[in-house]
């Protein structure tokens, strides 16, 4: 052995990241300790094996993989939940760059983040976002007796006032009713149920959501639909996604400028291999594809990765509440989603199952 390829080779064992060798066709060629370490498993042993038959990574990126293989580009992941089956996932920045002269193969990097503090972090957060929205919704509802009669005593008492006193009564009722209104988002939120699934046109439910949007909220916007007319029933809600769509047509019209307008573009198209890996090991195929696309002025940026996070608002009078539904109900349906935005265009994009076939074959 040179000296050369000695020093790889404890260069490739010292390295304390736990690092992956994949083969072309997506089997482990190799591996260091250290993954063997975090995959609780020996070389010996998993060498060969496909590497997604071993570890469960929550995000699709098969697909992603795919493309950067083809133009042999690094592919970076961060902050998935990946698994290795006889543990809990842990949340992982993965690195994927090309190896030279190995056509097809990857070295893959996995760096869980700050282990055990970030963990504990993330986890209290997600609990104590759940237990604001737990107390929001008690409150709502303690807020909305008193308020009824706050209402109606101002109503009461504008019966005998004169016009300049009028517009204060007003402004009572007009402000209850704001809150009101909000407390119902919130409450919405709370009362939540499981989807009822069957199977359903999305090209209906746009349809619905873009009327809708087009009589209120969204009167001063264009729209474009560029719909794949073969695409298949999906499997949800009906209900639940028409919510899902309504919040994304808001939030699009609400971030476009108020007298110039703008424009939102509906798209829809079917990718075959679209999946998504879940933790356990098992994957979702989701290849319909919906994306709300606008060309406003994009996610505020100090906001941008924490849209999805119940109480995150960039506006004045905003909840925080329209995409943590959102992605609520999406979850709830198997599905995935996803934003890109940058000034001029953001794009929200929904990945949904297709209804089974014998499902749909019953009707
Ligand atoms: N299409 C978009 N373009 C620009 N910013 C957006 C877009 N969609 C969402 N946002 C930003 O994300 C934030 C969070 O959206 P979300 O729908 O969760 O809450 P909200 O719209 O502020 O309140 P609510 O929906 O409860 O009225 C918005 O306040 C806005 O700043
Ligand atoms: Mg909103």
């Amino acid at each position: 052995m040179s000296t050369n390829t000695e020093l790889l080779t404890q260069l490739w064992s010292s390295l304390p990241v736990p690092a992956v060798l994949l083969d072309a066709e997506e089997r482990i060629a190799d591996m260091n300790p250290a993954a063997e370490g975090f995959m609780n498993n020996s070389a010996k042993w998993l060498v060969g094996q496909p590497i997604w038959d071993r570890l469960a990574v929550d995000a699709p990126i098969e697909e992603s993989l795919a493309r950067a293989r083809e133009h042999g580009t690094p592919l970076f992941v961060n902050d998935v939940d990946v698994g290795t089956g006889n543990r809990p996932p842990l949340v992982c920045n993965l690195q994927l760059a090309p190896v030279q002269n190995y056509p097809g193969w990857f070295i893959m990097l996995i760096s869980p983040r700050e282990l055990a503090g970030r963990m504990t972090q993330s986890h209290s957060v997600k609990s104590a976002a759940k237990s604001a929205i737990g107390m929001a919704e008690m409150l709502a509802h303690e807020i909305k007796n008193p308020l009824a009669g706050i209402t109606g005593a101002a109503q009461l008492l504008s019966m005998n006032l004169t016009k300049d006193d009028l517009e204060l009564t007003d402004l009572i009722v007009a402000e209850t009713r704001r809150i009101v209104k909000l407390l119902e988002q919130v409450e919405q939120f709370g009362n939540l149920s499981a989807p009822e699934r069957k199977p359903v046109n999305l090209h209906d439910v746009l349809d619905r959501a873009r009327r809708s949007t087009q009589l209120g909220a969204g009167a001063h916007m264009k729209f474009i639909e560029d719909y794949d007319p073969s695409l298949p029933l999906a499997y949800g809600d009906p209900d639940q996604l028409l919510q899902v769509v309504l919040n994304l047509l808001k939030n699009a019209a609400e971030a476009a400028d108020p007298k110039e307008g703008g424009t939102i573009r509906l798209h829809t198209f079917f990718e075959h291999s679209f999946r998504m890996r879940r933790p356990d090991g098992s994957t979702q195929k989701l290849p319909l594809q919906i994306e709300v696309i606008d060309d406003g002025p994009g996610l505020p940026e100090d906001i941008k990765g924490d849209v999805f996070d119940p109480f995150v608002s960039g506006r004045e009078n905003g909840t925080g509440l329209g995409l943590a539904l959102v992605s609520k109900i999406i979850s709830d349906h198997d599905g995935w989603i996803s934003v890109e935005s940058v000034p001029g265009r953001t794009v929200f994009r929904i990945s949904l199952p297709r209804a089974p076939r014998e499902i749909e074959e019953n009707r």
